[in-house]
């Protein structure tokens, strides 16, 4: 069904993308997304949902069927809260927004008409750089490169490419969870040209979301602020100030944020945050040896015993 594009919503999908929630108008309007999980199904979904056409891409059958079931549950969801009692008017926009999204497991073949490619898959340099190189000698020569990282240096990523294609190469940083978080980081290069931040920032618009544009720094805004002070609260829990009960409550009635540090590092993965974390304390830019980017040994040992956090049904609270 979701392979081959219907007649209407082929019709739907033509010409420039127009958002429904915020009527910014973006000339892009055919969306490659690299990589089905989490966030790439996310980031396909809300593409379609603002009349894009999209095609997500992954290895195999089994992981584009999973990502499809990802946003049929997300958008079945939406749907039941804008038309709570009508089942027909929610099958409808359901359909005619899955109806916008072919699958593919063949990237070359995906691409060759993309006015946007972003890259959601594993988080390895060398495999996202072989990505792009192969993405390179097929996609249409104006079309934006993006990559979803969250972690890697941009212009590292585009090491592979000629210089044309690195002038069209940005972040497009989505957050967790895509369907709900506003935020979309508009990563600039040094190698990027102003037109194509130009025109990221109006597609990000256009899909309703709020674009913040940064140099590619490690963890650029969010990440670059969040960790030191995910790791920060470890490091006092370690010190044994305080639980993580109240840690989480004092910063959430006393510094006004929706979640508490520990909440919010169960949320998004330890496993995650200590990559991030010995990465940047590895090699980042800036920042390799700087203690506020190490490590801890509770945040070693958590891992170790496999409490990930909530994906994992325990981390520094049980789920
Ligand atoms: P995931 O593991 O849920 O999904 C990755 C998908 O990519 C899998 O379906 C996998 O089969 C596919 N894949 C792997 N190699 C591929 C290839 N060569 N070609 C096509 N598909 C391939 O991962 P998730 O969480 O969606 O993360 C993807 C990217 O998004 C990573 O770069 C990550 O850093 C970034 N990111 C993740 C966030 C998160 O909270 N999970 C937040 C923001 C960015």
């Amino acid at each position: 069904m979701y392979s081959a594009l219907s007649k209407s919503s082929q019709l739907l999908a033509r010409g420039p993308a127009f958002s429904t929630s915020t009527m910014v108008q973006s000339p892009i309007s055919r969306i490659t997304v690299i990589g089905g999980g989490q966030m790439g199904s996310g980031i396909a979904q809300v593409a379609a949902t603002h009349k894009h056409e999209v095609t997500l891409v992954d290895v195999n059958q089994e992981a584009l069927d999973r990502g499809k079931s990802y946003m049929a549950k997300s958008l079945k969801r939406v749907a039941k809260k804008k038309f709570a009692e009508d089942e027909a008017a929610q099958s409808r926009f359901v359909d005619e927004i899955m109806g916008r999204v072919s699958l593919s497991t063949k990237p070359q073949e995906a691409v060759s008409r993309a006015d946007l490619v972003i890259e959601a898959i594993v988080e390895n340099i060398k495999v996202k750089q072989d990505l792009f190189a192969q993405l390179s000698k097929a996609a249409p020569q104006e079309a934006i490169l993006a990559s979803n990282t969250s972690s890697l240096p941009i212009g590292k990523i585009a090491e592979l490419l000629d210089e044309q294609r690195k002038q069209r190469f940005i972040g497009l940083h989505f957050f967790n969870p895509v369907p709900q978080m506003k935020l979309v980081e508009v990563v600039r290069t040094k190698e990027v040209e102003q037109d194509v931040v130009d025109s990221a920032v109006a597609w990000v618009k256009a899909i309703g979301k709020a674009p913040a544009v940064c140099k590619d720094t490690p963890g650029f805004i969010v990440n670059r602020l969040l960790l030191p002070y995910m790791m920060e609260s470890i490091r006092l829990l370690e010190r044994d100030v305080a639980s993580a009960q109240d840690i989480d409550t004092a910063m959430k009635l006393g510094a006004g944020y929706p979640m508490g540090p520990f909440e919010l590092c169960d949320y998004v993965g330890l496993d995650t945050i200590k990559f991030i974390v010995d990465g940047w304390h590895k090699d980042g830019e800036g920042l390799k040896g700087n203690p506020l980017f190490t490590s801890s040994k509770k945040l070693d040992e958590l891992v170790k015993q496999g409490r990930l956090g909530v994906k994992s049904g325990r981390g520094f609270y049980d789920y």
